[in-house]
């Protein structure tokens, strides 16, 4: 029989509710006192920014301090937080940026791109209305940069290849090509006085693989954060967008190396945003919809060399939304919703890119997926976000396994492989998902919403941590005391 079925029937079976707060989360028994790793349990916009950005409050109530650290991605990212009535789109600065008390870190492997960082901190200065933002902001001087010509690149092979396609359009995956390449440009070139000479050499590769693919780097659009696409320009004055950036990130460049062990090895709050989600990550993910860095906790092992291990972390979380999961790609997921429901959700969630504004596809729940993404992400705890999604009239369906033929199979990141798949289904009593915005105690849930999240942690073999209610901070149900 199906051990997804079998965890089922244990669950719905029972009469009581066996699921137990956690005790002592942030003080587990071998780890690292305060600290929390959080990464896309699914295909991204999961809402790990939220669970980050409230952590890092929760932290702030009790210590003076807390270290908020970025490993991963760089512009492709969206993560979106609402503070009072307004929503903001955090792109490159990490969740914690609008508090006090937080250090927010972009770190040694993320690709950065100057010009919209700057705007970015202007938005976020705008949004609090303020002139100096909240939190104390470092980028690691070794960060790499993803610029318009890694911009331009991509949207040219995008054409050549199937490569791109998919892409957020960021320059990403060019960007990390760079150090495989082994002449990546780091934020402390920019920061050097001949920095001219590095873009320049940089400029003209990029110029002649543009050509040889049949592009004009001068005149190729680019996406700007908040504004029109821009051309990148002649080599002159492609290096003249970057004079503005490179004097106004001056402030916040600096070599992190001994921060981020001083602050290790102390009890300091720790929290690790990464970006994206394992469903993206290049070795678990569906080509091409793949993005460039490493998704899962391993990454942020590489991006402190080595101070932070990853094992040691308190709190090693995935997000997942309760009910489905949304993505942008071309990927054909097996478990792919019917469309007046996906419709539905689609506009009540608003499942649009934060990036992109693009439209998400909307599949259900799909456990031979999410159950390989959490094994191979070593994914210890749960965050369920949008547990609101859920129509009473509407059973909730989840997918319990594949067929292959006549045998039954699990998830493998190939698309040849999921177009022969046959997707097995339940249906899972629902709730009144527009009835539960404001409950905080998770006792106090519908019978039908507990058991249900019940029976997706113990399927993906996951302690639930938090689940979220609604789009507002204190929406969510904590699951620890
Ligand atoms: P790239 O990171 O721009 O190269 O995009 C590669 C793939 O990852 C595309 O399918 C994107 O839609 C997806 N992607 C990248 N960043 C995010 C994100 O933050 N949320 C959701 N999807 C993303």
């Amino acid at each position: 029989m199906n051990s997804f079925l079998d965890i089922h029937k244990r669950v719905y079976g029972k009469k009581t509710q066996t699921v137990k707060l956690i005790r002592h989360v942030w003080k587990p028994s071998g780890k690292r006192v305060n600290s929390i790793a959080v990464t896309g349990g699914a295909l991204g916009d999961e809402g790990k920014g939220r669970v980050t950005d409230e952590v890092t409050a929760e932290f702030l109530e009790k210590y003076p301090k807390v270290i908020h650290y970025r490993d991963n991605g760089g512009a492709n990212a969206g993560h979106t937080i609402e503070i009072g009535d307004k929503r903001l789109a955090l792109h490159q600065l990490g969740s914690g940026v609008t508090q006090k008390g937080c250090t927010t870190i972009l770190g040694k492997e993320m690709v950065l791109h100057p010009e919209d960082l700057v705007t970015e901190i202007l938005e976020v200065k705008h949004f609090i209305g303020r002139k100096t933002l909240p939190a104390t902001v470092y980028i690691d001087e070794m960060a790499c940069l993803a610029l318009d010509t890694h911009r331009a690149f991509e949207s040219v092979l995008k054409k050549r290849t199937s490569g791109g396609k998919g892409s957020t359009g960021r320059g990403i995956g060019p960007a990390y090509a760079d150090v495989l390449y082994r002449h990546p440009l780091r934020m402390r070139d920019l920061m050097k006085r001949d920095w001219k000479d590095k873009v320049r050499l940089h400029y003209g590769l990029y110029r002649d693989w543009t050509r040889g693919l049949g592009g004009n780097l001068s005149k190729e659009e680019v996406p700007r954060l908040g504004g029109k696409p821009v051309v990148v320009g002649s080599e002159e004055a492609f290096i003249s967008t970057l004079e503005k950036p490179r004097k106004i990130l001056a402030e916040y460049v600096c070599s992190l190396y001994d921060v981020v062990d001083r602050s290790w090895n102390s009890t300091v709050p720790m929290v690790f945003e990464k970006a994206q989600a394992l469903g993206l990550d290049k070795r678990w993910g569906v080509y091409p919809d793949i993005t460039a860095s490493d998704c899962s906790f391993d990454g942020i092992y590489s991006s402190t060399e080595g101070i932070v291990d990853p094992s040691r972390i308190a709190v090693k979380a995935g997000t997942i939304k309760a009910t489905y999961t949304s993505s942008v790609g071309s990927r054909k997921m097996p478990s792919q919703m019917d469309e007046p429901l996906a419709h539905r959700i689609r506009e009540d969630a608003y499942e649009y890119g934060a990036t992109t504004k693009r439209p998400r596809d909307i599949c259900y729940i799909d456990l031979p997926h999410l159950s390989y993404l959490s094994r191979v992400g070593g994914l210890e705890y749960i965050v369920m976000t949008h547990l609101d999604i859920s129509y009473p009239d509407v059973p909730v369906k989840v997918c319990v396994g594949y067929t292959y033929g006549n045998k039954k199979v699990g998830y493998r990141p190939d698309q040849e492989y999921l177009d022969h798949v046959t997707p097995e289904y339940i249906e899972l009593p629902p709730w009144d998902g527009s009835k539960i915005h404001d409950i905080s105690d998770f006792y106090d849930l519908p019978k039908e919403a507990r058991l249900y999240v019940q029976f997706i942690a113990e399927s993906l073999h996951v302690i639930p941590l938090m689940l979220t209610t609604g789009p507002k901070r204190h929406q969510s149900i904590k699951m620890y005391v």
